[in-house]
C-alpha cells in the first residue's frame, strides 16, 4: 500500500486497536494522532502550564522538542528526549486533553507533524481530524462509531483493574470529551466527506479490520 488510511470517530470507538491491526495487514505504520496531543497535555500539566490557557500552551509548546521515529511498526515520538509512555493515559490527562485540543495554535502545529509522518512510509492514521483535515486527499477514509453505553463499557473493562474507576465517571469524562470534540470551531470531529461509516456496537474486531482492510486494498 502506499499513501494514508485514516481511521476517525470519537473516544474509545475502538479505533486504536483496529488500526494498529490494519496496519499490521496492510504493512504500513499505524499512528496514533491522539497520542499527541496527549503527549502535549502530559507536557503542559507536568510544567505547570494552565491547560485552558492557550497562549501559555501554545508558548509551552514552541519551546518542546518533538521527534518522532519508527519503531515495532508504529510511529512513536519523543518530547525533550523522553517517550511518555503510559503517562499519557491518566485520568488527568483524560480530562485536560480536549481543551488542549481546542487551541488552535496546538492543531496547526500538531497537523504539520502528522503530515510529515507519511515520509516515514504509507501510514495507518487514527483520529479525529484524519480525514477532514490532515489527510484530506486520501481516498481511504473511514469513520469508526459505536454507542456511547459500548464505548463507556469498553474504555471502562481497559481502565477498571489499574485505577479502580466507576464505570458512570468513565461515561461522563467520554462525553464531556466528546461534546468538546464535536462542538470545537476548528476542525471538529465529523464524518467527512466520502468516508465509510462502521457502526463497531454489535461487530467484533475481526470484522471491523478485515472490511476496512479490504477497502483498503480495493482503493490501493
Ligand atoms: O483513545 P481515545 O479515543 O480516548 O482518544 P485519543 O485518540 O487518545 O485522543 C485524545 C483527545 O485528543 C481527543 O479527545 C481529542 O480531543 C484530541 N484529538 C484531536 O483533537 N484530534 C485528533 N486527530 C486526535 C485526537
Amino acid at each position: 500500500m502506499t499513501g494514508v488510511v485514516a481511521i476517525d470517530g470519537p473516544a474509545a470507538s475502538g479505533k486504536s486497536t483496529v488500526a494498529r491491526r490494519v496496519a499490521a495487514a496492510l504493512e504500513a505504520l499505524y499512528v496514533d494522532s491522539g497520542a499527541v496531543y496527549r503527549g502535549i497535555t502530559w507536557a503542559a500539566l507536568e510544567r505547570g502550564v494552565d491547560v485552558h490557557d492557550g497562549a501559555a500552551v501554545t508558548q509551552m509548546l514552541a519551546g518542546l522538542d518533538l521527534r518522532f521515529f519508527a519503531r515495532d511498526g508504529a510511529v512513536v515520538f519523543s518530547i525533550d528526549d523522553r517517550e511518555p509512555g503510559d503517562a499519557i493515559r491518566t485520568q488527568d490527562v483524560n480530562n485536560a486533553v480536549s481543551p488542549v485540543a481546542v487551541i488552535p495554535g496546538v492543531r496547526i502545529q500538531v497537523v504539520l507533524w502528522l503530515r510529515e509522518m507519511a515520509r516515514l512510509g504509507p501510514l495507518v492514521m487514527e483520529g479525529r481530524d484524519i480525514g477532514t483535515a490532515v489527510f484530506p486527499e486520501t481516498p481511504c477514509k473511514f469513520y469508526l462509531d459505536a454507542s456511547p453505553e459500548e464505548r463507556a463499557r469498553r474504555r471502562h473493562r481497559e481502565m477498571v483493574e489499574e485505577t479502580g474507576i466507576e464505570e458512570a465517571e468513565v461515561d461522563a469524562s467520554l462525553r464531556r470529551r466528546d461534546k468538546i470534540d464535536s462542538s470545537r470551531k476548528m476542525d471538529p470531529l465529523q464524518v467527512a466527506p466520502g468516508a465509510t461509516r462502521i457502526d463497531s456496537t454489535a461487530m467484533g474486531i475481526d470484522e471491523v479490520v478485515s472490511t476496512i482492510v479490504a477497502a483498503a486494498k480495493s482503493d490501493a
